[in-house]
């Protein structure tokens, strides 16, 4: 699955992704950590915030972190162009996922955006959660969304008479 998560588009080959596995005991230590840190920012959130917060991370036996490294030194390469990157890493391992067999979904929610939590999974002050991808065996068929219409979104070009 890895393998396929690196190989995604990369302008300048800079590699701006790296991964954290979250498995086994680890995953309630960093629900109960989030469900402290959510009632630190919001104490009258209520008991079912704190137990959402909780269970976060204990849906799938694996969530893979994939973490988007902005160097900000990099004046070469777009910083969006990196993130996109990271981006397409992080449904790469979830198609690989998929393709595999397994249940796998890409969550973020308010914990990846929350310098606290960021710092207590090691990142550092250029990185950024790209995604949580949570992999496990599916419990159920995930039902099917309304999708876009593809012709709808297409427009064609055309040069200015
Ligand atoms: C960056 C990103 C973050 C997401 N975060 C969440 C999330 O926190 N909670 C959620 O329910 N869906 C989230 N989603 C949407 C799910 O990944 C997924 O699209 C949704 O569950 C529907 O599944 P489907 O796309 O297979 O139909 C996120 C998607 C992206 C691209």
């Amino acid at each position: 699955m890895l393998a396929s998560a690196v190989r995604v588009p990369d302008h300048g080959r800079r590699v701006p992704f790296r991964f954290i596995a979250i498995a086994g005991d680890a995953r309630q230590a960093l629900g109960e950590a989030v469900a402290e840190r959510g009632r630190s920012l919001d104490p009258q959130a209520g008991a079912a915030a704190w137990e959402k917060d909780r269970g976060r991370f204990g849906h799938a036996p694996l969530v893979v972190t994939v973490v988007a490294r902005l160097d900000p030194a990099d004046d070469r390469i777009p910083a969006q162009e990196r993130l996109l990157s990271a981006g397409c890493a992080c449904f790469a391992l979830l198609q690989a996922a998929q393709g595999m067999g397994f249940g796998a979904t890409w969550l973020t929610g308010w914990p990846a955006y929350d310098p606290e939590v960021q710092a207590l999974l090691g990142l550092g002050p250029d990185e950024r959660i790209a995604g949580f991808i949570h992999i496990g065996t599916p419990a159920l068929e995930a039902p099917e969304r309304e999708r876009p219409d593809p012709s709808a979104l297409l427009t064609r070009w055309t040069p200015p008479a």
